[in-house]
């Protein structure tokens, strides 16, 4: 599919354009950290382990120039904590250089960095002193990035502290036990402890972010549910989201931006259970097929924090279907530019993600603008179509504004 004869909404000269990634989802052998031990211990509750990844511990440069060739003007890819510093207040020189490679390189290639200090996974030391619940937790994450600023200073665009933090907090609850069952497949309720843990530890690092770097913007970035109700559900969507999102979308007034993740919704019925989506409507991790989860958590989290810039730090599709990402993001992107047409403060968007990677516990998502030949063992990339159309748009950089696409079913109240 060609952008040629599409008109498209013009966007301002610094906006970033670009594809996201994690390192423990893409490096590989990330063997000090807390989900290499999940991954690999023998009562593991996960399906699959994350192995050798997408190797992108050695071929990062491939990435970058995959983006860089295709039109893109930026990269969000992360730092890992646990080969930084593998051991407490031990902190490997080896691997910082590394990192500050990665941040030369890619500025020198065009693409700005946008860097994830924490992206879900932890040092297994950290993890086993109780994790974000431990005591030392928040001093812990500060003396890491105080490690790491220094390796950022040449050319980063802007710093995520804690990706998905409300995710992180659901996550211990659910490790923890502490999880109570939620009627109809809702989340379980973030473990508040951890919670607050992670807005000090977020604080701690904006402050350290602005002592060090100063210009160089941080925030966090939030997993936006996009929580609508069917009629007699408004007060209990209410409460689910203000619980699951809106504490740590509030958490972020004081920063430089909010990162908005984004790509389904959920919608509760007025028993205040998730409604179930038929299979027509899932993509391939069943998920609802909903591309205006974009624009809808854009709305969401602007009537919430009406001064802060945004920007989509992640969005996209599981598919084996490589023209329905295509469909997908179109749709997405087309609400997202009718959105800054009336004034929205939308200063970036990275789509997730470049590879098909290790999705948590299994590889069979297929979130990838690029797919990774595992099987062979050549790690060899593979563009899909979904790439260079993506990358035309940032080339020209533009959002579609005529979409020809399914742009989603609407039939729920969104909550505002
Ligand atoms: C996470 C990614 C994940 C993606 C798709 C986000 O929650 O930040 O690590 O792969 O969603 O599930």
């Amino acid at each position: 599919m060609s952008t040629q004869q599409q008109c498209g909404y013009i966007l301002p000269e610094d906006f970033l354009f670009g594809a996201a990634t994690s390192p423990h989802q893409t490096e590989g052998s990330n063997i000090h950290s807390d989900w290499w031990a999940l991954e690999t211990s023998e009562r593991s509750p996960l399906a699959q382990a994350s192995g050798m990844a997408c190797d992108s511990y050695h071929r990062w440069r491939q990435d970058m120039r995959l983006l860089q060739e295709n039109g893109f003007n930026a990269y969000r890819f992360g730092v890992e904590w646990a080969r930084i510093e593998p051991e407490p207040g031990v902190f490997d020189e080896h691997e910082l250089d590394h990192y500050h490679m990665m941040v030369q390189t890619a500025a020198s290639m065009g693409l700005k960095p946008f860097v994830t200090l924490h992206h879900f996974t932890s040092p297994l030391w950290f993890a086993r002193q109780g994790g974000w619940a431990g005591p030392d937790a928040i001093n812990r994450f500060g003396d890491y990035v105080q490690a790491v600023l220094p390796v950022l200073r040449d050319g980063v665009a802007g710093i995520v502290t804690i990706n998905e933090p409300n995710m992180v907090a659901i996550m211990s609850s659910v490790l923890s036990g502490s999880a109570a069952l939620q009627p109809g497949g809702l989340l379980p309720d973030p473990d508040p402890v951890v919670a607050r843990r992670l807005v000090e530890a977020h604080r701690l690092a904006a402050t350290l972010v602005h002592e060090s770097l100063p210009g160089v913007p941080v925030g966090w970035s939030v997993a936006n549910q996009c929580v609508q109700s069917l009629a007699g559900g408004e007060a209990a969507a209410a409460v689910y989201s203000a619980k699951v999102e809106d504490y740590f979308i509030r958490a972020a007034k004081e920063d430089d931006f909010i990162g908005i993740q984004a790509y389904t919704r959920t919608v509760i019925d007025a028993q205040g259970a998730k409604v179930a989506v038929g299979p027509d409507r899932q993509t391939s991790n069943g998920w609802e097929y909903y591309p205006q989860a974009a624009a809808q958590a854009l709305m969401h989290v602007h009537g919430l924090l009406p001064e802060m810039p945004l920007v989509i730090t992640e969005n996209g599709i599981s598919t084996i279907h490589d023209e329905q990402r295509i469909a997908y993001t179109e749709a997405a992107l087309c609400a997202v530019g009718e959105l800054m047409g009336q004034g929205y403060p939308v200063h970036g968007y990275f789509h997730w993600s470049l590879l098909d990677n290790y999705e948590w516990g299994n590889w069979q998502p297929t979130f990838g603008l690029a797919a990774v030949d595992r099987e062979s063992g050549s790690y060899e990339r593979i563009p899909k179509p979904s790439l260079s159309w993506l990358g035309d748009w940032a080339r020209r950089a533009m959002l579609p504004t005529e979409c020809r696409h399914d742009a989603g079913d609407d039939d729920a109240e969104g909550k505002e």
